[in-house]
């Protein structure tokens, strides 16, 4: 039987929840193809923070390296400084594991309200490659005469050429594989970031020209994106594009295929170790009641298992969670008017992938 250790990580507030309906639907849909999986879990997260002092272990980085994927359910907690647990566990893991690509699907499901009344699951599908660990993200900058009235801060967008051709090269083999409208749209802001933006606009038309002649190149500078998304959402099929516009326009994202109940994302290594989780938050007044949707999570394992390369039993979650919906079972994505509750939503989706 196929194997794979899985490191699971709740984190905080109704991570650990949610997680756990992913993990159901996993075992369903395991048990139909044949394969296995073995868990280990970590309980990195704010509570542990407070207890400890410690975010994430230098040894656990090291654990993780082996394991075959992390599957993880939302970091952040109220009582805790913002930033510790953000740049301590999550990005420090993205960081490590040289998780370089962020791959973000934008997917409208049937029955699922959307602000974009007139759009439905034909209109709005398509996927967001968001770079992963550099950019501004990179943490070069500095500040000085703090605390004064002329203080100044700056915060650096560090690209070098490799860094902005292994991802662009992803997005264009993600193109290929996805083969729908083979179109790739870098998204930047190349009016204003000359020297940045020009770095990603050559180098997609480089890499583009060279190897993938079949996709069509394509470019939106990020503010003309956003109203795009939102006007003619059908026009995408795959996005490129640096890690801060990539963060702010996979929220806009998020929201147009019925929020964040619903979006899931995969940090991914294509060669190492990738980790998949919610794009939501902790949402930490939901905890331990029972009424967070685990749709987004359950997405997430689905999104694990495709990188591994098992589409089957991959297809058979998107194919179950899209059932559940077209069912009209579930009234709203909104946590607490599910018109039922987290674990009934898993054991839904398990029961269909079963
Ligand atoms: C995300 C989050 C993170 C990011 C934060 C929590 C550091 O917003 O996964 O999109 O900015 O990447
Ligand atoms: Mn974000």
């Amino acid at each position: 039987m196929k194997t794979f250790d899985i490191a699971l990580i709740g984190g905080d507030g109704t991570g650990p929840e949610v997680l756990n309906e992913g993990v159901k639907v996993l075992d369903a849909v395991n048990a139909k193809y044949g394969l296995k999986m073995n868990y280990t879990r970590y309980d990195f997260g704010g509570e542990r923070y407070m207890r400890t002092g410690e975010t994430l272990p230098d040894s656990a980085i090291e654990e993780l390296r082996h394991c075959s994927a992390v599957y993880l359910g939302a970091i952040g907690h109220p009582d805790v400084k913002p930033g510790i647990l953000e740049t301590g566990i999550l990005l420090k893991l993205r960081f490590a594991l040289d998780q370089y690509i962020n791959l973000r699907p934008v997917k409208l499901y049937p029955n699922v309200a959307t602000p974009l009344r007139d759009k439905g699951p034909e209109q709005i599908d398509f996927v967001v490659v968001r770079e992963n660990t550099g950019g501004i993200y990179t943490g070069i900058g500095g500040a000085a005469m703090v605390d004064t009235p002329n203080e100044i801060a700056t915060q650096v967008m560090v690209y070098s050429r490799p860094v902005v051709e292994r991802c662009v090269r992803y997005a264009y083999e993600y193109a290929r594989k996805r083969n729908r409208k083979k179109l790739l749209t870098l998204v930047h802001k190349s009016n204003v970031l000359t020297y940045a933006g020009d770095l990603w606009v050559r180098t997609h038309r480089e890499v583009g020209d060279a190897d993938y002649p079949d996709i069509k190149q394509d470019y939106n500078h990020v503010d003309a994106c956003t109203m795009w998304m939102v006007k003619s959402p059908e026009y995408y099929d795959v996005i490129v594009t640096e890690n801060l516009f990539g963060d702010i326009i996979t929220d806009l994202g998020a929201m147009i295929q019925g929020g964040m109940g619903i979006a899931a994302g995969g940090n991914i290594n294509p060669a190492g170790v990738s980790m998949f989780e919610p794009i939501g938050g902790s949402a930490p007044k939901y905890t331990g009641k029972n009424l967070i949707n685990p749709l987004a999570a359950i997405c997430a394992g689905g999104m694990l298992l495709e990188t591994l390369g098992e589409n089957a039993a991959a297809n058979a979650v998107d194919a179950a969670v899209h059932d559940v919906l077209a069912s009209g079972k579930i009234t709203s994505l909104s946590a607490g008017r599910m018109g039922m509750g987290t674990t009934e939503i898993g054991d839904l989706v398990a029961s269909l992938v079963a």
